[in-house]
């Protein structure tokens, strides 16, 4: 959820969303490698910048990198896990049905349940588990992806499991690099273990078909071991992993 800005010709690029929303400088490292050297004077100019926190995504497999990043002050926030779907080879009723009872959350007004389901989406974030956000940063970011998914700015439809008043679970969908793009996704704690998350899924993918779309995408916490075995049990693949560092100036 960042929107970017500024210079993106020294190696990084000012996110003014996130600034905003953080009440600090918050940029993103543009550069997709470099040695320690060179990530010094990148996090020399950040700072003279007033840049407080800049995130950088890194390929695992580039030891160079994950060395800069770490003798720069770089703390490993994230192993970011992209799965995909190819679409366009299924039969139409390749997708088995859901099980659970998966509606389309009509309200424009955001059921509490919604943001409690909201918050536990985003247990394993990188926004959660950095102890150097400010207190509250993670619940404040987590409900307005939220709010802005059911008010059709950050999803085109959001999906729940169970009947309006005793919501057991959310997914929201919506496009990303003309994909289908899985964005939120929760089933309530009392509720798991009983495929509503694989329900919510294939309503998920049923719902890319329909609209047209030849593949989808979901983004997720490699630690987070239970989306991921979601994820492959429902046909995606990892496509890509990246280590996303933060840098705290
Ligand atoms: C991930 C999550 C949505 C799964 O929902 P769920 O309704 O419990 O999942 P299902 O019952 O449909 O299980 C689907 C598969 O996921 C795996 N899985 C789900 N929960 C599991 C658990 N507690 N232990 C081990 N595997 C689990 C299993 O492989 C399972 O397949 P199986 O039934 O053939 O064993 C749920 O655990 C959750 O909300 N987690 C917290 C939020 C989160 O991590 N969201 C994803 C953000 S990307």
């Amino acid at each position: 959820m960042s929107s970017s800005g500024g210079e993106n010709d020294r190696g990084y690029r000012l996110l003014e969303w996130d600034s905003g929303f953080f009440g600090f400088g918050v940029a993103r490292l543009t550069v997709p490698t470099a040695d320690t050297a060179g990530m010094a004077g990148i996090i020399d100019m950040l700072r003279s910048r007033g840049v407080s926190l800049a995130y950088w995504a890194t390929d695992p497999g580039d030891a160079g990198a994950q060395l800069a990043a770490c003798s720069n002050g770089g703390w490993l926030a994230d192993e970011k896990a992209t799965y995909v779907i190819g679409l366009r080879a299924l039969p139409p009723d390749g997708i088995p049905p859901p099980e659970a009872e998966i509606s389309e959350y009509r309200s424009n007004e955001v059921d509490d349940a919604l943001y409690r389901l909201a918050l536990q989406s985003g247990v394993h974030s990188r926004f959660r588990i950095d102890p150097r956000f400010p207190p509250g940063a993670f619940e404040r970011l987590y409900r307005e992806w939220m709010r802005r998914s059911v008010g059709g700015e950050l999803a085109r439809a959001v999906l729940v499991a169970g009947p309006a008043g005793r919501i057991s679970g959310m997914l929201t969908v919506g496009e990303q690099g003309g994909r289908g793009d899985i964005g939120l996704v929760a089933v309530d704690q009392a509720a798991r273990g009983r495929h509503v998350g694989t329900s919510l899924v294939r309503a998920a993918l049923r719902w890319f078909v329909g609209n047209g779309y030849q593949s989808a995408q979901v983004v997720t916490q490699r630690a987070n071991v239970h989306a991921c075995r979601l994820y492959r049990a429902c046909g995606f693949e990892i496509e890509q992993i990246r280590n996303v560092y933060h840098f705290w100036l």
